[in-house]
This record gives structure tokens, sequence and C-alpha cells, in this order.
């Protein structure tokens, strides 16, 4: 789906998904000091607007301007404020002074770019920053709820960890995988509580000048 697409399905008054934010990320943030946020291909905003509550800084962008409406005007709605970027988080440039959070949940991409919107999550993060990526895990395909409905758009653990890999060469920075890992979340539908699967990815950006000279 390109920015069109995304934008004619924004289209309604309604938020096409929950105002909740995600369970996942509400558990990684826990313990983390709040500072600069990253929420990249926002969407309607309900994880932007959930860490601007909780006291992040937070910037949203997505493709879709009619979904960064939306997250504008939950922001509005719910007493907090961000800045919000309408760009291609396959090829955007993010400000160099990086940002202490990035979190990118749900973009779910072909490959080669899901490879780019990676590279450009780890360029937005700041020495000692945290990376948050969270999507629909290709298990959920055969086994869990919802989601594409196409092997294409879903990935593994082990794909975004590669994907890190590639970036962190490619952008001169080192990272510390903290966690890769199936996930699941339960979720209530017409039919019952069903099982959907994700995929979690959290890694640490080392801040190179606080290693001692002759460490490796
Ligand atoms: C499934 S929604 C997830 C939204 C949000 N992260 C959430 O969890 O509620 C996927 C979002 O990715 C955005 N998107 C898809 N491809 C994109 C791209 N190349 N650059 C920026 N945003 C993109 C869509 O506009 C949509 O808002």
């Amino acid at each position: 789906m390109d920015a069109n697409d995304w934008n004619s399905r924004y289209e309604t008054d309604e938020l096409i998904w929950t105002i909740e934010a995600n369970q996942f990320l509400v558990s990684e943030v826990a313990g983390l000091q709040p500072g600069t946020a990253l929420d990249l291909a926002c969407g309607e905003g309900r994880n932007a607007v959930w860490l601007a509550m909780q006291g992040w800084d937070v910037t949203g962008v997505d493709f879709a301007s009619v979904g960064l409406l939306k997250a504008q005007r939950l922001a509005i709605e719910s007493g907090v404020t961000g800045t919000w970027i309408t760009a291609d988080a396959t090829d955007w440039t993010a400000p160099t002074d990086g940002f202490d959070l990035v979190a990118m949940l749900y973009l779910q991409l072909p490959a080669s770019e899901r490879q780019k919107s990676i590279r450009t999550a780890v360029s937005a993060m700041a020495p000692d920053g945290t990376i948050l990526i969270i999507a629909h895990h290709l298990l959920n395909l055969i086994e869990g709820y919802g989601g594409p409905q196409d092997a294409n758009f879903l990935m593994t653990p082990e794909d975004v960890v590669d994907d890190l890999a590639a970036a962190e060469l490619g952008l001169d920075v080192e990272l510390v995988v903290e966690r890769n890992e199936r996930v699941d979340r339960v979720v209530q539908t017409p039919d019952g509580p069903r099982t959907a699967i994700d995929m979690l990815v959290r890694a640490r950006r080392i801040d190179t000048t606080k290693l001692s000279p002759g460490a490796v």
C-alpha cells in the first residue's frame, strides 16, 4: 500500500486502530527515563500520544498525512503535544541529534524496504538510545490472528536482527541487541479471544565516546 492507499484508509472519523498504546511498547518503555522519542510510521498516533503522556518529547513520522492529522487531533484531545512529520520511512533523513527512543510498530514492508526503514530508524538513534521494533511475525500467517496475509510483509526477529546488523555496518554505529523474540498478544474478536503472534526486537546504541581507550 502506498501513501494514497493509507490516506484513503484513514479518511474516516473513527480511529482504524485502537486508541490503546501497544502493550509491548508500554512494558518495554517502563524502565526508561523519558527523553526524546521518535515513532516511525506512527499512523493515528496511539503510541506517540501515549509516550507524550508519559513525558516523552515525541516526534511522529508517517507518509500518510491523513493519519498524522488524526494523530495531531488525538494529541490535542489528550492534552499533549508532538511534532508530526509527513515522510517516507525508507528515505527520511533524521535530525542529527538523534532520539533517546526510536519505536517502529507494525510497519510491514517487503524485505528491501524493511531494510531501508530499519536503516532510517537506526540513523535516528542517539548514542545510548534504544530502538524497539514490533511487527506481525511470519508465524502469524499460519498460527495467529489478523495482520497481513502475505508472507512478504511479515518478518521474524532474525530478519530484523540481520537488518540491524547491516544498518550498524553502513552507519558505523554499534548496537547491542537486548531482546529478539516472538511475543503473543490476545485480541478480542467477535468470535472470542484469539492470539496474534508478534515479533519484538529491542537494541541499544553504544555510546562509543564512553568506551575507555583500548576497549573492544
Ligand atoms: C499498521 S499501521 C501502524 C501504525 C502505528 N505504528 C500503530 O502501531 O498504530 C502502518 C503505518 O505505516 C505507515 N507506512 C507504511 N509505509 C510507510 C512508509 N514507507 N513510510 C512511512 N510510513 C509508512 C502507514 O501509513 C501506516 O500508518
